[in-house]
């Protein structure tokens, strides 16, 4: 296997609240899986994530909460890391746009970017009417206002959402022009808006039109169809430009030498995806001592770039942000010649599309005796991680939000569900499994392989349909279908439990311990094997099963799932418990 280059990101969480399992299951669990494979496989990879510090919706909670924009944002950043360690997701770095340490290469590149569009003509500057808050004296770009809206959703009807933002509907997903909401009201002071002119720089969209929709069909072959359906329904009603400067403080600052540009900043969504840019930099500073090796990543023919994102980003990441990157490079001219051709630069040095866009549908919720419902902070009607982990361990709710995950469609995270499949599958089939043949092996052969002498057929079935899943799990890994990997990872340990009530070693162990003996490696055989499947699933059971087969973390990866354990090597202690009961009851407070 040769190695291959992959630079991961994830979405970066807004640093004005705490992350919940909707957060995790879209996409920051399934990031994590893919990249713990990746490395097991043995590729190199880089995985990047960090806080969206800029724009309004940090100004608004900070508000709220009396303080600025700079200490909330920390202080969430820092929370966010810690429960994301507490969960085993592991980044290679966790920034953050406005933090102390990345804010300047943040900005800088941001600026570059800009600059860039900016010179190849993409921008036009506009003076126009903009919603305007009298009593706040305050323009209200963004969040700071809220209406009906006006849009449609993807089947064609209206959608009337009560309360749109100014940049994006929740109910339908598409962006928002403040101006056509329906009796907009500013959520600073509740007024209802003037109009005042202002003046902006738009980023011409639907120049890129052409060249989007073919580099987009020629990509998105194997993409999610969340994905594909949402970015070509875009695609087909047509992208407009966009104003990417806003009316604020808090964010980059405008590098224009014009006085119209003064006091203003950089739209967040044109400056958080840089953060991907500025992370790696950061990271490239840390590790290979010069922060320009992001080119190697980012502007590299031969790194393979994934964007894990929720089904609320897919128009960001699939047509704005490619845009931008194309935009950096071609000019406005370049791109009208080409028409309708997309060609990748194959030079280094300039910044390479995404290979693919990874998105999950939003997460439910269902509370026992209740109905299922959306997870809203202000209903109280979350599960955050923080609290989640003072309680339970981090492997039932990784294998729970990836067996059920929103892969194609919404899923609820449900309580009783919760409980019962981490009863029933985590510890009647998975941690039973491990379990059933360590007391055998500790009395009777001093926890040493047995030999593997008296194998037939079954032995024989067994391990071959077994180390045949590697293949089948990395396939579907790689096609980014964790649901359907994890599901034959179990379907295997299914088949183990079959296999040992078959052999009963526990009554061969009186009559013919030769038998007994090739039962117990040839179920060992089989746990050397699911072990690496299931560890970038559930690192922490992961790790419990390579100590208790007494392997080093070099022989813990993809390659090495299928080689024999000769009879002999020595075993690792009995795990302690490696999944705890749950009772329902323990939820039932609340
Ligand atoms: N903060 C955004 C959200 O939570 C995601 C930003 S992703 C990035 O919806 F690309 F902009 F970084
Ligand atoms: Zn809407």
């Amino acid at each position: 296997m040769s190695q291959r280059r992959f630079l991961v990101t994830a979405a970066l969480p807004y640093s004005n609240g705490r992350l919940h399992v909707g957060h995790v299951a879209g996409a920051y669990l399934p990031a994590d899986i893919f990249v713990r494979y990746l490395r097991s496989r043995g590729d190199d990879v880089r995985f990047i994530c960090g806080s969206d510090d800029n724009g309004v919706a940090i100004e608004i909670s900070a508000a709220k909460e009396g303080t600025t924009p700079a200490e909330l944002s920390g202080k969430y950043n820092a929370r966010q890391k810690i429960d994301f360690d507490g969960l085993g997701i592991e980044f290679d770095i966790y920034g953050g746009t406005h933090q102390p340490d990345f804010v300047d290469y943040h900005n800088r590149l941001c600026q570059e970017f800009f600059k860039a569009n900016f010179d190849n003509g993409h921008f036009v500057k506009k003076t126009s009417e903009q919603l305007y808050d009298a009593e706040a004296d305050k323009f209200l770009p963004d969040r700071y206002v809220t209406g009906k809206c006006y849009q449609q959703m993807s089947d064609g009807s209206p959608c009337e959402h009560p309360a749109a933002n100014g940049d994006q509907c929740e109910h339908c997903g598409n962006s928002v022009d403040p101006l056509l909401l329906i009796n907009p009201v500013s959520t600073i002071t509740g007024a209802t808006p003037q109009r005042r002119k202002t003046t902006h720089w738009y980023l011409q969209l639907d120049k890129f039109q052409g060249m989007l929709t073919d580099w987009f069909s020629l990509v998105s072959l194997g993409w999610r169809p969340i994905v594909t359906n949402f970015a070509m329904g875009s695609i087909k009603t047509g992208l407009p430009e966009r104003a990417m400067t806003r009316d604020l403080t808090w964010g980059v600052p405008v590098p224009l030498d014009d006085p119209d540009a003064a006091g203003k900043v950089l739209y967040v969504w044109f400056d958080a995806p840089i953060g991907y840019v500025s992370f790696t930099a950061k990271l490239c500073e840390q590790r290979d001592g010069d922060w320009q090796k992001y080119k190697d990543w980012w502007q590299n023919p031969d790194c393979k770039i994934y964007h894990f994102i929720g089904e609320d980003n897919i128009v960001f990441h699939a047509l704005t942000w490619p845009a931008m990157l194309l935009g950096s490079h071609y000019t406005a001219e370049e791109i009208q010649v080409r028409g309708s051709t997309y060609t990748a630069p194959k030079e280094q040095g300039h910044y390479q599309l995404p290979t693919n866009v990874v998105a999950n549908a939003f997460l439910n919720i269902k509370f026992p005796g209740k109905e299922e419902e959306k997870i809203s902070k202000s209903r109280g009607t979350a599960v955050w991680i923080q609290d989640y982990l003072e309680t339970f361990d981090p492997d039932p709710l990784r294998y729970y939000l990836t067996i059920n995950a929103p892969e194609a469609q919404r899923t609820a995270w449900n309580f009783d569900d919760f409980v019962e499949r981490n009863n029933a599958e985590l510890i009647a089939t998975l941690g039973n499994f491990i379990n059933r043949w360590q007391k055998i092996v500790t009395n009777h052969f001093e926890r040493k392989v047995p030999d593997a002498d008296r194998a037939e057929q079954l032995e024989a079935d067994l391990l071959a349909s077994i180390r045949a899943l590697p293949d089948q799990v990395a396939e579907d890994i790689e096609a980014t279908r964790f649901k359907s990997a994890l599901g034959r990872i179990m379907e295997g340990f299914r088949e183990c439990n079959r296999y040992i009530d078959t052999r009963e070693p526990w009554k061969t162990r009186k009559t013919d311990l030769p038998l007994c003996g090739t039962t117990i490696n040839t179920c060992i055989q089989a746990v050397r094997t699911l072990g690496v499947l299931l560890d970038p699933f559930l690192p922490f059971a992961g790790e419990k099963i390579r100590a208790t087969l007494g392997l080093s973390r070099d022989q813990w990866t993809w390659p090495h799932a299928t080689d024999e354990l000769p009879a002999g090597h020595p075993l690792g202690p009995t795990p302690e418990v490696l999944f705890r009961k749950l009772d329902p009851a323990e939820f039932e407070q609340g």
